[in-house]
């Protein structure tokens, strides 16, 4: 099937960013809606496919954001929507857990064979990121007969109980929730632009360190899982030092400790590869996935070996909606659509592209006075620039708003993210045409020249 997009491929822009109709829907959302429900960016979308969203006012916007990172075969990819629309007529739903139905067992096996490794494999599908990453935590505990949980600086997990717990930073995901689970333990990250000793010496010693910390502080025989984001997504697209994650990964396979990547932003084609752990060889025990997975329609997966999946008895994992049958449609037309288009190396060209314009950004824009881009980085289609006050590293977050907020007013859907809130994340559907990918980039060096 063509995923010919179904809008104009063009930005057109009718109206001031937000347009009047989007600023009273607005109005009507903060009379509505929970404040805690934030909004980046108050444009109310009508319409949405390829590489563009079309507003209520007729604007029509560059999308470098996917939903974060949900919609790699574009918006209703017509592959998506032909599943979903059958299966839609056919039944909405009944619970896998009462009377199942093939498309939840279709989308376990293409997981089973798409993730690392070929091991024998078990999936179990939920709703949500969070709804994965706390039952790869139970399959862990049931497995290990252990308690303790090991996660990251820097790391993002959802906004649940447990999750909030796992997640590292503060506001806004934790402040004010509390109090959290317990037995998480947070060690140090293989962050190579801040590491104090130079980018060089930070897989081995940020592994030392990480090692280290669970070996004094909690004990490895007290470890059921270490979590960790193979590049981190809200903590600033942070890819851990080449090297890192396997000597993590072979700590943990030498303890008995269950190694889990949380795949939720990085997985489905998003960096070029299946998923971000293909990049060093790391073959997980368990996998979590969500987002990417299925076009947009809510799914999640715990995908892992057989032996630590199958620990859980009967009746412990699942829920009322999980592996809905329309999201599974879904899912089956996704996961066609990323192979038929070959959405790998359309995210390669993505990363080639970006990471090209914006280092010659960081260049031209060296000598500011404002602002310097203190790193571009990424993989794929998961590309950000971090910003950083001139002459050293100071996180720079009041640049990376000013341009953001540049960027939304000529119609470029961007995201922000990172620990210090200065970091520009370019997260664009793999099916974005190339001339709306140049001129999203113009857009952003324009926003840098006016800073
Ligand atoms: C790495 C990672 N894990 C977990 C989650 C939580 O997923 P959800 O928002 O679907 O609960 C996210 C969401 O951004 C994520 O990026």
């Amino acid at each position: 099937m063509s995923a010919a997009p179904q809008l104009p491929q063009e930005r057109r822009l009718v109206t001031a960013i937000p347009g009047p109709k989007s600023q009273e829907l607005q109005a009507r959302k903060l009379g509505a809606v929970a404040a805690g429900v934030g909004t980046t960016l108050p444009v109310y979308v009508a319409r949405a496919g390829g590489g563009v969203l079309e507003d209520v006012d007729g604007n029509t916007l560059i999308d470098f954001g996917s939903g974060i990172a949900v919609t790699n075969v574009g918006n209703s990819a017509p592959a998506v929507v032909a599943k979903a629309t059958d299966q839609l007529a056919a039944f909405t739903h009944t619970c896998f857990m009462v009377t199942p139905y093939e498309g939840y067992v279709a989308v376990a096996e293409q997981l089973n064979e798409l993730t690392p490794g070929d091991h024998e494999k078990r999936t179990a599908l939920f709703n949500s990121g969070a709804e994965a990453v706390e039952n790869a935590v139970k399959i862990a505990r049931s497995y290990t007969k252990r308690t303790a949980v090991v996660v990251f600086d820097h790391g993002y997990h959802g906004r649940t109980n447990l999750t909030m717990g796992l997640t590292a930073k503060n506001v806004p995901y934790k402040q004010g929730f509390g109090p959290f689970a317990p037995e998480i333990y947070r060690v140090p990250v293989a962050y190579p632009y801040r590491w104090l000793t130079g980018a060089e010496n930070c897989a081995a010693e940020a592994a030392a360190q990480a090692i280290d910390i669970i070996n004094k502080q909690i004990g490895a025989d007290n470890v059921a899982a270490i979590i960790i984001e193979p590049i981190q997504g809200e903590g600033g697209f942070i890819e851990p030092a080449k090297g890192f994650l396997p000597a993590i990964v072979e700590y943990a396979k030498a303890n008995g400790i269950v190694f889990v990547a949380d795949e939720i932003q990085t997985g489905f084609c998003r960096t070029g590869q299946w998923f971000a752990c293909d990049d060093e060889g790391i073959v997980p025990d368990l996998i979590t996935t969500a987002k990417g997975i299925a076009g947009g329609l809510p799914l999640a997966a715990v995908t892992g070996r057989a032996e630590i999946m199958d620990s859980a008895p009967a009746g412990g994992l699942g829920g009322t909606y999980g592996g809905n049958p329309v999201a599974c449609a879904a899912a089956l037309g996704s996961i066609e659509t990323m192979k038929e288009l070959d959405l790998n190396a359309k995210a390669q060209h993505i990363g080639e592209v970006m990471l090209g314009r914006l280092r010659g950004m960081q260049e031209k824009f060296a000598g500011s006075d404002r602002f310097e881009i203190g790193e571009v980085r990424g993989r794929g289609a998961m590309i950000a620039i971090e910003l950083v006050k001139p002459g050293g590293k100071e996180p720079n977050p009041e640049v990376t708003a000013a341009v953001a907020k540049a960027c939304h007013a000529e119609g470029l859907v961007v995201l922000t993210a990172g620990t210090y809130g200065n970091v520009l994340r370019f997260l664009p559907p793999l099916v974005m045409p190339e001339h709306l990918l140049v001129e999203g980039l113009d857009i952003i060096e324009n926003a840098f020249a006016g800073i």
